[in-house]
């Protein structure tokens, strides 16, 4: 019976897909700003580093509609925005500049641009010094922003110098900025006796709170964050959105008025942090089968100039660069190094996609030298094999399912056929090349750092039998909100009509996590269960009495609670309930079990599941000009028994497309000064919808086996299909026959690697 009537599981649209087509979903600037609204807006360095002696703020304190300036003097509390608070970082610098368009100070004025305006005209002074641009360069300085995190599993340097075969490579990928649709945003709204609220468009609302709170100087129990939703975020409004909001909580501090701060897009991109760019150099050791006995391995990030999330994006950029393969000898160096550029922070997949490059560059590597194809050289090493099924860090994945996704993904592109395809469209057209690549995805579940792995839900039911929700998670757009309601419906045995979807804020559940590492479901999910669960229990409870059965005999089903013959419609038993003085209301908390880390050997359990997935992309490039496109893709994702499989097809198609952006379109561009140049969609080219593959074919994998306590044994799906984009970075490697190909390849960049294979890279340049 449960199983005809069941609401988690279906593929329901977004609970916002009309609105956000309407336009009737509101986001901040939506929000009708209160009377007295002043407008913030930020004062950017125009250096990349340079001794900041002082700002002159004497033009724009006379300036029409200024009503305050704001610099690192100006703050109540500390001027440290950082996530992990330790070291500091300024909100706005105050001795040193240290990457082109930091934030220096904030005006306020009675408009936005009168507050642009005055932003303008506040001068520093300046002594430049020569800043630090690439990772190259840092890494000749040993520039690190924090200790290297060495992986180390076997003896490496004994297993390269006795295997049969040796190879090195270098290769490097891009950053990427998030452009989200809605930009960095914050709604400051002051209350009585120093309250404060903060409407802000964040992952992490408690964060947002506690830097507010910092800043300030005053106490949490001072600031409510809340946030309904988010036009996008991607990692982008996991630690910046913090210190966004805590510099219109300052200006509405000190003014006594509500205050808005939002960044243009040309301000958001010069001043928030984006995907870590990374330089790989490898040493492999393999033997005439094609298996890799050792690798070494060199991964450098760009961490820009402070901190930020670096260290959890290096852990997974670190766990994730053998994949889904297994080798019995490894070193992986992971280092974050200090450049003056914008602080690199979370992206989807955080520091995974980076990592599981390193393990396809060494596949394209080992196959070339040997006369096979990647996917036989893959296929050889994959985990559960000869090598064992355990990674470097000691946790075990599932070498079959690697298997499964893998042969499926193969079978539904029809793999055989394709290759055939391509080769005779190769043979006939003198200048367009066809290519195609694969990809195996194996992308550990939960966050890195453990105590993080936790979250808090607040159900009540109404007496009417409606439902309010609320839960500590965030809704960006991934359907998260959705999907809690579905298991709250379910749990009640109502349809999802009488859950109410409400905002969340820090005056509701406490101390939460960000939405992030793709764990907003199964985390608030299973807060939000056990919530609904306690409620239900004493409804049972209630209704068993009434009638004179076991509570065990009570069943939630269609809107109803059912026993034998009784029957009460949902609504009728909560009315019941409050009668009898039941209480419908309650919190409901979830933290991840088992999971354990090491983090001086660097070995443990960190992840609660792995989530694996395959792909196979065909490309066509046109070797005169460079262009290419991605005319089929074929995904394969384990979502578990997806919650949502609407919600779920939704995001992988997403991820895949964005995957792809940043591996052959997006390049963030800075020039010789450190100024970053791209600056909106004119100059940094993200994905459009004619970019998305001609043939795109996506599968959830039937029957997937559910070996984990999830919720509704469901699986995450936020970041890992976003990784199945690495196969177009093999297809285009595929099509001009090179090994080696850095990232994003661009046009030019193909071009060159067209001429180079040619050996006529020099007249090309
Ligand atoms: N999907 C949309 N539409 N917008 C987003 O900003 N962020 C991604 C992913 N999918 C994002 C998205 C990232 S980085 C993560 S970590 C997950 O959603 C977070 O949500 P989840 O944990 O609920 O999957
Ligand atoms: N993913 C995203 N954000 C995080 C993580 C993670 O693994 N760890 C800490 N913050
Ligand atoms: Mo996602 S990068 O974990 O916000």
């Amino acid at each position: 019976m449960p199983g005809l009537t069941r609401v988690a599981g279906a593929a329901l649209p977004h609970d916002s897909a009309l609105t956000h087509c309407t336009g009737d979903a509101r986001f901040i600037d939506d929000i009708a700003e209160p009377p007295g609204t002043l407008h913030a807006a930020l004062v950017l360095s125009e250096v990349a580093h340079a001794r900041l002696l002082g700002l002159d703020m004497t033009a724009t304190r006379g300036m029409a509609g200024v009503v305050a300036v704001l610099g690192p003097g100006d703050l109540p509390g500390e001027n440290n925005v950082s996530p992990a608070h330790k070291p500091g970082e300024p909100l706005f610098a105050a001795t040193e500049i240290l990457h082109w368009g930091q934030a220096l100070a904030l005006v306020v004025a009675t408009t936005r641009d009168a507050a642009i305006a005055g932003a303008k005209a506040v001068r520093a002074t300046v002594e430049p010094l020569a800043p630090v641009l690439s990772i190259e360069a840092a890494l000749a300085r040993g520039d690190l922003l924090m200790e290297p995190m060495v992986l180390r599993d076997g003896d490496v340097e004994a297993a390269l110098a006795a295997a049969p075969h040796r190879l090195e490579g270098a290769f490097r990928c891009g950053g990427q900025e998030h452009f989200y649709l809605e930009g960095q945003i914050c709604l400051a709204v002051p209350g009585e006796d120093g309250d404060l609220l903060l409407h802000a468009s964040t992952q992490h609302p408690t964060e947002v709170q506690h830097i507010a709170a910092r800043v300030l100087g005053c106490d949490c129990n001072r600031v409510t964050v809340q946030v309904r939703r988010m036009g996008g975020a991607f990692g982008g409004k996991e630690s910046n959105a913090s210190w966004v909001a805590a510099a219109a909580a300052l200006a509405a501090r000190h003014t006594g008025r509500p205050v808005k701060l939002r960044l243009s897009r040309r301000v958001d991109m010069a001043v928030t942090g984006k995907r870590h760019p990374f330089l790989f150099r490898w040493q492999a050791g393999f033997d005439a089968t094609g298996c890799i006995l050792a690798l070494d391995a060199l991964l450098a990030a760009d961490g820009g100039h402070v901190l930020d999330l670096s260290p959890g994006v290096i852990f997974r950029a670190v766990t994730h660069a053998l994949n889904a393969l297994a080798v019995p000898a490894v070193r992986i160096d992971g280092r974050v190094l200090r450049t003056n550029t914008v602080s690199n922070t979370a992206f989807r997949g955080f520091g995974g996609p980076q990592g599981v490059l390193l393990s396809e560059d060494v596949v394209r590597q080992v196959a070339g030298a040997l006369g096979m194809t990647p996917e036989a050289v893959r296929a050889r090493n994959f985990a559960g094999g000869g090598n064992g099924a355990t990674t470097p860090y000691g946790q075990a994945l599932d070498g079959a399912l690697i298997r499964r996704v893998w042969s499926e993904a193969e079978a539904l592109s029809g793999w055989a056929e394709r290759r055939a395809a391509a080769e005779r469209f190769n043979a006939s057209h003198p200048w367009k090349r066809r290519g195609l690549g694969s990809f195996v995805l194996a992308f550990g579940i939960s966050f890195g750092v453990q105590s993080m792995n936790q979250a808090g839900a607040l159900v009540h039911v109404y007496a009417d039998g409606s439902i309010r929700l609320n839960h500590g998670g965030t809704e960006m757009g991934q359907g998260l909100f959705v999907k809690v309601a579905q298991v709250v419906a379910e749990v009640f045995g109502v349809p999802l009509s009488r859950v109410r979807i409400t905002a969340t804020s820090t005056a509701e559940v406490p101390n939460t996590s960000p939405t992030a590492a793709s764990t907003g479901s199964d985390l608030n999910g299973w807060a939000a269960h056990h919530a609904a669960a306690a409620i239900r229990d004493r409804m049972a409870q209630a209704a068993a009495t009434h009638w004179g059965v076991d509570a065990s005999e009570v069943a939630f089903a269609e809107g109803e609670a059912r026993a034998g013959n009784h029957r009460l419609e949902f609504g009728e038993l909560a009315a019941f309930c409050h009668r009898q003085r039941v209480s419908l209301s309650t919190t409901g908390f979830y933290r991840t079990p088992g999971l354990h880390w090491d983090p001086v050997a660097l070995r443990g359990e960190p992840f609660f599941y792995f989530s694996y997935g395959a792909s196979i992309a065909e490309v066509e490039v046109d070797t005169l000009t460079g262009e290419h496109r991605c005319t089929g893709a074929w995904l394969v994702q384990d979502c578990g028994r997806s919650l949502n499989p609407a919600v779920d097809l939704g995001q992988i198609e997403g991820a895949f497309v964005q995957g792809m952006g940043w591996l052959t379109c997006e390049e963030l561009w800075w020039d010789a000064a450190g100024q970053l140049r791209t600056l909106g969609p004119s100059t940094y080219k993200i994905p459009g919808s004619r970019d998305v593959p001609e043939v795109f074919e996506v599968r959830l994998l039937a029957d997937a086996p559910a070996r984990a306590e999830t919720i509704f044994r469901s699986k995450a799906v936020g970041e890992p299909p976003l990784m199945l984009a690495t196969a177009v970075w093999n297809a285009l490697a595929d099509a001009v026959g090179t090994v080696t190909l850095d990232m994003p390849v661009t046009p030019e960049r193909l071009l060159l690697a067209w001429g180079e294979r040619d050996g006529i890279g020099e007249q090309r340049v």
